[in-house]
């Protein structure tokens, strides 16, 4: 089969659906590949690039089109380049078939299949197709990027000469996969990051990532289906606003990317929040394209308000990385290309009971085929309920106590009278002199054991240093015995010097990878 990918022809686009690696690796598929002529260059790729890596170039759109049996795309066909599409063609691309109605029976008026490559499902097979988020993922980092270019101040805190700079506060509302990597990019330049979720299995992630989750205490579970979330109610939203009024004040950055699949983005930075916020502050509103998460965003637009706070509403974040993006979409397009070609013998193989290739196809054989299924896998696997258990009054508290304590007193004095029984038999037996070490060898054991156990592993490392003390103490006794004329004496004085020198080596070196795992680096 032949892959082509036409130069994408809205404003601004400098994305490219294929990358001169892509298509090595295509043709390793046994697919052939073209591009017209200057359709990486935005991206970094030139036509000697594509040359180089045996990709056909096609001097024209419409002898691209014509020639491919796959056209694969960035942005969702215009009404143009659908016209071109014809019977048993592929379109790959961007799609939003919910949006998109018209283009969907245009395209299925063609007899063309159209993969939807937002329609990919959020499963762990698929993930290696998940362009959403490969490019979610780029727009989450460009967000810190451009934030930190209209923010006046440094990221990190500093001390300096000059004086003392505290470090930037960001607030990152929306934890998936642009949210995530928004938090990634700000702790790593140094910023104090608190972010936000109505998914609170995102607790974890946020705080693995060396960021502040923001709790709120209400017990509804938003997490939908396919890792998406599901609108909140408006008592979960007024309890979201109460805690986002407390932090307005308090941040210098703001990061939304609250989104919920299909649905005007949901308005949680309103004018009254901005008005809160100091001058110098910025708001980056990922949601921009969906209405975005504040009141003032104006989309593919920087706006500065009265109060001084830059509002950013970009909505092309990918597109300004395009080298970087074009690798990460071309690489998505192409796993999806080796899922359709399982045989790798450049023949097309669409499987319809696939649940990925089921759920990004959205016209098949003059069929519309969206919505699909839902996919059979679940994204994130929720936790079983918890039956609910019930709080122990007071009373039986202190009755289940008893019981514990009358337990344990029991056990300590029957093993006393059976400790002490033996020692009795054993003095009828045994010589005076024996019996005075043996027993201050039991106590010994006792203490020991009694102190170690009661120790939590938290103090193990202090608890080391009295061990070492003792040991030292053994080496000095062992020492002292080992010039005795008795062989036997001098192997256990021998043992009990190695032994003992053993524990403190080893105690030493254990106290400073410890203490190594404290020090910065
Ligand atoms: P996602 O669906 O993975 O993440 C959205 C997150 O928002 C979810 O974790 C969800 O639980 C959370 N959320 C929903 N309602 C909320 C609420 N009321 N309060 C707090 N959190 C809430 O989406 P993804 O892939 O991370 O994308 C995020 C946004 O970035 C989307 O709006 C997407 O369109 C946008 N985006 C923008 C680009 C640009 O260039 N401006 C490029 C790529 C994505």
């Amino acid at each position: 089969m032949k892959i082509g990918a036409p130069k994408e022809i809205a404003e601004g686009e400098a994305r490219v659906a294929l990358t001169p690696d892509s298509a090595k690796q295509l043709q390793k598929l046994g697919h052939d590949c073209a591009v017209e002529s200057g359709a990486g260059v935005a991206a970094g790729f030139s036509d000697a690039a594509y040359e180089e890596a045996g990709v056909e170039i096609v001097k024209t759109a419409a002898q691209l089109w014509k020639a491919a049996d796959v056209v694969i795309k960035v942005r969702e066909p215009s009404e143009t380049e659908a016209k071109r599409l014809r019977k048993g063609q592929t379109l790959i691309s961007f799609f939003w078939p919910a949006q998109n109605e018209e283009m969907l029976e245009l395209c299925r008026k063609q007899g063309a299949t159209v993969l939807a490559m937002d329609m990919v499902p959020r499963i762990s097979r698929a993930q290696k197709m998940d362009a959403l988020s490969s490019m979610a993922n780029i727009a989450g980092y460009r967000a810190v990027i451009e934030a930190g270019a209209n923010f006046g101040r440094f990221f990190t805190g500093q001390v300096t000469a000059a004086g003392k700079v505290p470090p930037a506060k960001v607030l990152v509302i929306g934890a998936g996969v642009a949210g995530l990597s928004a938090i990634g990019t700000a702790t790593s330049l140094g910023a104090v990051v608190r972010a936000f979720d109505v998914r609170p299995e995102v607790a974890e992630q946020i705080e693995s990532m060396g960021a502040e989750f923001l709790f709120l205490d209400f017990s509804d579970d938003m997490s939908g289906e396919g890792g998406y979330a599901k609108p909140a109610s408006p008592e979960f939203i007024e309890k979201e606003m109460e805690l986002f009024r407390e932090q307005a004040p308090d941040v210098d950055i703001v990061i939304t990317t609250a989104l919920i699949p299909g649905k005007p983005a949901p308005k949680l930075w309103p004018e009254e929040m901005v008005r809160l916020m100091k001058r110098g502050s910025v708001i980056v509103d990922l949601a921009a394209e969906k209405g975005g998460n504040c009141d003032l965003t104006v989309p593919d637009e920087k706006i500065e308000t009265d109060n001084g706070v830059t509002i950013v509403g970009y909505t092309d974040f990918p597109s300004r990385m395009a080298t970087q993006s074009s690798t990460l979409y071309a690489t998505n397009v192409r796993h999806m290309l080796a899922d359709l070609t399982p045989e790798k013998d450049g023949r097309i193989n669409h499987d319809m009971d696939d649940d990925v290739i089921r759920g990004v196809t959205v016209t098949h054989e003059g069929e519309i085929t969206y919505p699909p299924p839902a996919p059979k896998v679940q994204a994130i696997a929720k936790p079983a309920p918890k039956e609910k258990e019930r709080e122990p009054t007071a009373e039986e508290k202190r009755a289940a106590e008893l019981a514990a304590f009358r337990k344990q007193t029991r056990n300590q004095v029957g093993l006393l009278a059976a400790g002490g029984l033996l020692m009795l038999l054993l003095g009828q037996i045994a010589p005076a002199s024996f019996m005075q070490h043996f027993i201050v060898f039991v106590l010994a054991c006792f203490v020991g054991f009694q102190v170690i156990w009661g120790v939590s592993h938290s103090l193990h490392t202090p608890l080391m240093a009295v061990t070492n003390a003792i040991s030292g103490i053994i080496i000095l006794g062992a020492i002292l015995q080992i010039g005795s004329g008795s062989w036997i004496v001098v192997i256990l004085a021998a043992i009990s010097v190695l032994i003992a020198s053993i524990n403190i080596v080893g105690g030493f070196l254990v106290t400073r990878r410890m203490l190594a795992m404290f020090q910065k680096s």
